[in-house]
């Protein structure tokens, strides 16, 4: 999603460098064009934009001759207008003397659009960033004040947004928070925002964070929040954040997708153990045990990791669950939901509007809200009633690969403490993780050579594995472009087998319960000459049956849990399996195309 950045500096100085560093840290986000702005105190705006990677955009544009002591930088990932240099953002006002960028979405962008140019100002792009722009320019205009302006602006920009401005003459910027995530830096003689941490604290960790309903005026060494609703004073001081950029680099690995990869043994470790002390594990399980309905709620591979949460709920502790998109909950569980029934939120950037709407309407009707985020401060933790940390530190990978592996985690813990069952085991899962993706690794590329010529494949699971097919397809599609479905093993026959052709690769996650009802699945599919790939434990039956088998260690957990277990470390072939196949495609992994990390758009 579309990420700000904003500074102003006491002197005038080269801006062009902090202002490409800051773009680098905010591209993890995803981001289809390139902008930056300086504003003078007096003369004309350099503003200096267009589509294209930030290292591409700044090199042609030459971002780091940009000078100034007022700057603001923009990542977008196009909603409203193709991805297009007229599209770009920052944008200016009518006639040039103010400039500002925004993330998120402005709903009636069309409808203003047309209103500003009936008005007579310049409209230069589709982008609804130009509108947060011509809506304060419009008040500015009638004689209102910067504050003032953006004020009477928020009641013309419906949406979920946070946009940053400025003005030539002044010296200080302003920026306004609606739905979208907002954070200040603040030093002596420097103040910078931006949508997000990561950006900032190379600046400093002295951090103010901003709330829905509020503007930020700032200037070198000072600042001032305002309420929109009556532009009353807001008393907040910085605080003093501690958390490492370190992880922000990709510490030795090609990728961040690998590395987090690699980084799924320690922070399962660090999960497991706070697991236990996690202060709002006791009463959400007491709300969860006197619950008239379960409803895990999520997007994309959370929302896969909450269908394993669901397996898991109704295995191992005999709780029904009803697992849902979180736009899909809305539309059919809208109504009858009540006080009565829990949900299990998860988000890894907790900014997801899909699930932050899903939390909105649950608790409108008196839902116990648990979330399970990953991004500390994220307005899912601040929503929910109860939350569990992820604890896996920045995920900056496009692709969820560490944090799907501890939401999966932190489901089974309360799957197990539901069930009477001893949580012990977990205890064993850092060294289970690590012994799996040591001994997959070697596995990978006899297999990656038989699945990359394929543009359209099928990743086929049942009972618990069948959540960890689908989020083995949609590795492959969000990383390889190919074509991958995952659907349950059983259902294959029932029309997806028409795909098979000689060659044509199927992917079979094979739980240890499930061995024999594979078997039927991998021969449906062998005799039509088709390749059957299988993932399980060790096991002559498969190996007799399937073309190859990629092996993960069989487990020593009890019995009743041992199929659970497998099936978490059997997600780590295939993030590995479409990691190496995107490189052989020659994407990278880490941003793919068209992709975002946090949508906080509909
Ligand atoms: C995962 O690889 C994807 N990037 C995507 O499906 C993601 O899981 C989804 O957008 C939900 O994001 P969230 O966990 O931050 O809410």
């Amino acid at each position: 999603m579309c990420g700000i950045f904003a500074i102003v500096t006491k002197e005038e100085q080269l801006l062009g460098p902090t202002l490409i560093e800051a773009g680098r840290r905010l591209s993890y986000r995803g981001y289809d064009t390139v902008g930056a702005a300086t504003i003078p105190q007096a003369g004309e705006i350099d503003l200096r934009k267009d589509a294209g990677r930030v290292e591409e955009v700044a090199e042609h544009y030459n971002f780091a001759e940009m000078y100034g002591n007022r700057a603001i930088l923009q990542l977008r990932w196009a909603t409203f207008g193709a991805p297009s240099q007229p599209n770009s953002q920052p944008h200016l006002d009518s006639d040039g003397d103010m400039v500002g960028a925004h993330n998120g979405n402005v709903v009636n962008n069309v409808e203003l659009r047309r209103e500003f140019m009936a008005e007579g100002m310049t409209v230069r792009s589709e982008n609804d960033g130009e509108s947060c722009v011509h809506a304060v320019e419009r008040y500015v205009d009638q004689g209102h004040d910067m504050v003032e302006a953006m004020r009477l602006a928020s009641h013309d920009l419906e949406g979920d947004y946070a946009y940053v401005i400025g003005k030539v003459g002044e010296d200080r910027l302003y920026a306004i928070k609606k739905g979208s995530g907002l954070v200040a830096g603040i030093t002596d003689d420097t103040v910078c925002i931006a949508s997000d941490l990561p950006s900032v604290l190379p600046k400093t960790r002295n951090i103010v964070r901003l709330e829905d309903g509020e503007i930020i005026t700032f200037w070198a060494g000072g600042y001032e929040i305002r309420k929109v609703e009556d532009g009353s004073l807001v008393e907040r001081q910085p605080e003093l954040v501690e958390e490492s950029m370190e992880v922000a680099q990709k510490g030795g690995y090609a990728h961040f997708m690998l590395k987090e990869i690699h980084e799924q043994a320690q922070v399962a470790g660090e999960l497991v153990h706070l697991l236990d002390s996690s202060p709002d594990v006791d009463p959400f399980l007491e709300r969860l045990a006197g619950a008239r309905n379960v409803y895990i709620v999520a997007c994309g591979t959370s929302y896969h990791a909450g269908m394993l949460g669901s397996v898991y709920l109704g295995r191992l502790a005999g709780l029904p669950t009803i697992p849902g998109l979180a736009p899909q909950f809305r539309a059919q569980y809208g109504s009858p939901i009540g006080p009565e029934d829990v949900g299990i939120f998860i988000s890894q950037s907790g900014e997801t509007k899909d699930v932050l709407d899903a939390v909105g309407l649950a608790q409108a009707r008196g839902m116990g809200v648990l979330g399970l985020v990953n991004v500390v401060g994220s307005a899912l933790i601040r929503k929910s009633e109860y939350h569990i940390p992820l604890t896996c530190g920045y995920e900056i990978s496009v692709p969820a690969t560490k944090t799907f592996s501890n939401q999966v985690i932190a489901l089974l813990y309360l799957s197990l403490r539901m069930g009477g069952h001893d949580t012990a085991v977990l205890r064993a899962l850092p060294a289970w993780i690590e012994e799996t993706i040591a001994g997959v690794e070697d596995q990978i590329p006899a297999v990656e050579e038989r699945v990359t010529p394929w543009d359209d494949l099928y990743c086929l699971g049942y009972g618990l594995t069948y959540p960890i097919a689908l989020e083995g397809a949609l590795k492959f599609k969000e990383i390889t472009y190919a074509h991958c479905e995952g659907m349950l093993s059983t259902e294959f026959k029932h029309g997806p087998l028409s795909a098979v052709t000689e060659g044509y690769p199927v992917i079979f996650v094979a739980g240890p319960e499930d061995v024999p009802l594979i078997i039927s699945g991998i021969n449906e599919v062998t005799c039509r000459g088709g390749r059957a790939i299988v993932i399980g434990e060790e096991d002559d039956r498969l190996r007799a049956n399937a073309h190859d088998v990629i092996v993960i260690p069989r487990v020593d957990a009890p019995p009743a849990l041992r199929p659970s277990i497998a099936t978490l470390l059997s997600v780590i072939p295939l993030q590995l399996l479409s990691y190496e196949s995107s490189l052989a495609r020659d994407y990278d992994p880490d941003f793919p195309r068209n992709l975002s990390k946090t949508l906080t758009v509909d």
